[in-house]
């Protein structure tokens, strides 16, 4: 019987549900009902966060679920994100607050900063003149206190490179829990890897699936022949191997679908595993970085006047 892998412990003592809905590009009318299919085929995370615009339909799903008694508030866990316009200490309560509000919850399992990026406060999109200086650690402090508070039982961050994670832990008084970064076979993180397991960080791989059917990536990792004839010899979806392999790598995978039957096929992988000799195939996909944060890297405006200084070489 394979190791199922349902849950990872963080640094906190929680249990992460492995394998997350995510909810990033999911429409509003669309996304309530996928929230509403995943919890229903025992989906037990849902991923969403405040810039997504989605969080109010998705609390109303969630205040109907815990309604009708097909889960608990303590059966699942919800994570959010601090969105960038909000980095001001001062402002970061009021940003939980809202998507508190908007979840219909009185806590998040898990908050996160977004990106290592601050957004001039109450600005709009993506404009270059948006950008202004950033101070992690005081965002980290403001962050903390939300912990303190048990309005996010915990924090973490998002989109943060090893040099970005390590500076973080040096000067954190409570460690982040989570590096929510893209993680799948075409991008496996392994850098990032090593240094949130030797410091008991969990990673969590956004676009498990490379995010098909998206106009920015031009590459295609359901596409990827290795990932393919693997998923040819098991059986499985490229999909599902894709996901799988996440899970035997150590990390929690957050697939997003507002399809019913892909939701389903994205729940099913426990029960089997990549068997080693196929698993360390992975090992010869050639690797290339999807999301490289363009919105965020400019040579006038902003702390990154680079993709080099934004991922501190990771790209
Ligand atoms: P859809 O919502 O129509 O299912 P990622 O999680 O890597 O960002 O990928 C999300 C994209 O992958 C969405 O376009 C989603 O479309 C699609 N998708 C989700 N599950 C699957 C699957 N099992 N097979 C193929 N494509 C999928």
């Amino acid at each position: 019987m394979a190791d199922d892998i349902r849950f990872f412990e963080l640094n906190t003592g929680a249990k992460i549900p492995s394998v997350g809905l995510g909810t990033w590009q999911s429409s509003p009318g669309l996304v309530g009902d996928a929230v509403h299919a995943a919890v229903k085929a025992g989906c037990r995370h849902i991923d969403c966060a405040q810039i997504y615009g989605n969080e109010k339909e998705v609390g109303l799903v969630l205040k109907k679920l815990f309604e009708d008694g097909a889960v608990t508030r303590e059966d699942m866990w919800i994570t959010s994100k601090l969105w960038c316009t909000d980095h001001a200490p001062e402002d970061v309560p009021e940003a939980l607050d809202r998507t508190l509000r908007d979840l219909q919850l009185d806590y998040v399992d898990l908050y996160l900063i977004h990106w290592p990026v601050r957004m001039k406060k109450g600005s709009v999109g993506f404009k270059p003149e948006n950008l202004t200086d950033t101070d992690i650690s005081a965002t980290w402090r403001a962050m903390e206190t939300l912990y303190d508070s048990g309005k996010a039982r915990a924090i973490g961050v998002c989109n943060f490179s090893t040099k970005k994670l390590s500076d973080l832990l040096d000067v954190a008084r409570v460690p982040p829990a989570v590096d929510q970064v893209e993680c799948h076979p075409v991008w496996q993180q392994n850098k990032l890897r090593s240094l949130c397991k030797s410091k008991g960080v969990h990673l969590s791989g956004y676009s498990p699936l490379g995010s098909p059917g998206t106009t920015w990536v031009k590459l295609e990792v359901l596409k990827n022949p290795i990932l393919r004839t693997i998923a040819e010899k098991l059986g499985k979806t490229p999909a599902q191997v894709a996901l799988r392999w996440g899970l035997q790598k150590g990390h929690s995978v957050l697939p997003k679908s507002t399809n019913e039957a892909r939701i389903k096929e994205n729940l099913n992988v426990f029960g089997w595993s990549i068997p080693d000799d196929l698993f360390a195939k992975f090992s010869e996909i050639e690797q290339a970085r999807l999301i490289r944060g363009a919105s965020f890297v400019h040579d006038t405006f902003g702390p990154y006047r680079s993709y080099e200084e934004f991922w501190d070489g990771e790209i």
